[in-house]
């Protein structure tokens, strides 16, 4: 049984859709042991308590530098023994110690077809307002493994989303999320949970 941890800073509908597949089955042996955020009002930890999945804050206002909130977090993590990392909108820049320390047990998952619209300052709506800027007619979600970088580790599963006549950032990434995030980020967690993806 894999033990999956899931990091968030936001609504948490990525979270939602891993809690989904979980309880419908298209995600099987593995357990969400814990949501941690840090943000004390993310919507996520609410999520996570009504589906009876622990729920913890490390927030960097609680700490006086960013090392000891790197600490803080590095230590909550291992708390868990997990097996496996899911990034699912968290906003903060994880310490490189912890990379390395669960180097290929951590994937995210982008709102764009990386290598495009990727790396630092591209994330949420930005990324979105970036490709109607460009005009791009396809975009989509690209779940990956996390490395030292930003968004640049190996890519698991892209999704391809169209763009439409009229698209705001917000319709966009609506129709990204719908379409693609929550599809292949449960989808990943599922393979590596069952060995199809090492
Ligand atoms: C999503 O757009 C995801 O692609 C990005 O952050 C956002 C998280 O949204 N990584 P939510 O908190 O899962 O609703």
């Amino acid at each position: 049984m894999l033990r999956v941890g899931v990091l968030v800073s936001g609504g948490g509908t990525n979270l939602q859709a891993i809690i989904d597949a979980v309880a419908s089955g298209k995600i099987t042996n593995a357990k969400l042991e814990v949501v941690i955020s840090n943000k004390k009002d993310a919507y996520a930890l609410e999520r996570a308590k009504n589906n009876n999945i622990e729920a913890v804050c490390v927030s960097p206002k609680d700490y006086e530098t960013r090392d000891e909130f790197n600490k803080a977090l590095m230590d909550t993590i291992d708390g868990y023994n997990l097996d496996l990392i899911v990034l699912a909108g968290f906003l903060v820049v994880l310490p490189a110690e912890l990379t390395r320390k669960y180097a290929r047990k951590i994937i995210n998952i982008h709102p764009s077809l990386i290598p495009s619209f990727c790396g630092d300052g591209f994330y949420g709506l930005k990324v979105h307002e970036e490709a109607l800027k460009r005009g791009v007619k396809v975009t989509g979600a690209t779940v990956h493994f996390v490395d030292e970088g930003t968004d640049t580790g190996p890519i698991i599963f892209q999704k391809a989303v169209e763009v439409e006549e009229g698209d705001t950032p917000e319709i966009l990434q609506k129709r990204v999320m719908e379409q693609a995030e929550w599809i292949i980020l449960p989808k990943a967690i599922n393979d590596i949970a069952n060995g199809i993806i090492k």
